[in-house]
């Protein structure tokens, strides 16, 4: 037996004034997006927005039911909508923001697990790595790919051969 660490590097910047001007555009179009969420049972509003490899920046919010299963979390959102909107182009990148009464959470909004799985998948669909920024109004966290906050997903894919490797 052994015991094996894995580790990774992310960032936090204090205010979307350190990023790069592309991520706070990304973050910004996921503010915009926390405006259409329709979310009467939980009261919790997400946006999120996907930036595809021409640029394209598509968004989504999370879309609740009556009956509770049914509804969908911004990012699923999100991506379903790129994907099906831009068939075949790669996602770069992905901004989420979620708050009570459409403000933005001083904590980052982490995204669920089933979202994760989704966003894994669309990273070994496009071949590159699939960047995650998580902006809350005191900090903002922006993780490389999908591996470092879904570590030993299910999928043949993530092996050595990975293009974030
Ligand atoms: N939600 C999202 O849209 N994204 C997340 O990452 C976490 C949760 C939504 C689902 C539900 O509409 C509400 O937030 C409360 O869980």
């Amino acid at each position: 037996m052994k015991t094996v660490t894995r580790s990774f590097d992310y960032q936090e910047y204090a205010s979307p004034d350190e990023m790069d001007p592309r991520d706070r555009e990304l973050v910004q179009a996921a503010r915009d997006a926390q405006k259409t969420s329709y979310a009467p049972y939980s009261g919790f509003n997400v946006g999120a927005a996907v930036r595809l490899e021409d640029g394209t920046i598509v968004k989504g919010s999370n879309q609740e039911n009556s009956a509770y299963p049914s509804g969908l979390c911004a990012e699923r959102t999100a991506m379903f909508a790129a994907s099906a909107a831009h068939p075949g182009k790669a996602m770069v990148s992905l901004a989420i923001v979620g708050g009570f009464a459409r403000k933005i959470d001083d904590k980052p909004c982490s995204p669920c697990g089933a979202c994760r799985q989704v966003m894994a998948e669309y990273q070994m669909a496009g071949k590159r790595p699939l960047s995650v920024i998580l902006s809350g109004a005191k900090k903002t966290l922006k993780f490389s790919c999908v591996d470092d906050i879904l570590p030993f997903v299910f999928d043949s894919f993530y092996t050595e051969s990975h293009p974030s490797r």
